[in-house]
């Protein structure tokens, strides 16, 4: 095989590969984004924002910035006890969704962390584990 044949089959191959791989990356989101509407938004709102005193924002939220790792935890678990979120108290609990399975979990989480203005990165499958097997202090205490 000449070198330019095997450059443009190589070139073509890692075109197609790279061409997946955002594919699939957009689809989590995508996931990620319809999960959210529908579990969190009634509450949280499409945008993020909350509702007032009654429900905390998670576009913009100082306690999610500080607190990032807990994220899966709360959303299987769910959370309770006055919490402070960017100034404001918080104090009705929040349910878990026990239906939720972790690779939803982990897409809605990665949904969040870089949905409307949050620019909090991204977390791996690994980090969404850890999460949901551990105890965070500060909730459900
Ligand atoms: C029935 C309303 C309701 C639904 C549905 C709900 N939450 Fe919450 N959420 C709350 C309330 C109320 C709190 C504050 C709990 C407290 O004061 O201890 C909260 C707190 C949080 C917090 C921590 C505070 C903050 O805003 O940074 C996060 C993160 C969060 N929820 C994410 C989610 C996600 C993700 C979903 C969907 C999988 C969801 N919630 C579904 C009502 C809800």
């Amino acid at each position: 095989m000449n070198t330019a044949l095997r450059t443009s089959l190589i070139l073509c191959f890692a075109i197609y590969f790279f061409a997946n791989l955002m594919s699939c990356t957009d689809g989590r989101f995508k996931q990620g984004k319809v999960l959210y509407e529908y579990h969190c938004a009634s509450c949280h709102m499409e945008d993020g924002t909350g509702l007032a005193e009654l429900y905390p924002p998670v576009n913009g939220s100082d306690y999610l910035m500080n607190n990032r790792e807990k994220l899966p935890y709360i959303m299987r678990y769910g959370i309770e006890g006055p919490l402070t979120v960017n100034g404001l108290e918080f104090d009705i609990p929040m349910s878990g969704i026990p239906e939720l399975s972790a690779v939803e979990i982990s897409n809605i989480t990665n949904y969040i962390l870089s949905a409307w203005t949050n620019k909090l990165g991204t977390m791996s499958f690994e980090e969404v584990m850890e999460s949901l097997n551990s105890n965070p202090a500060g909730i459900n205490n």
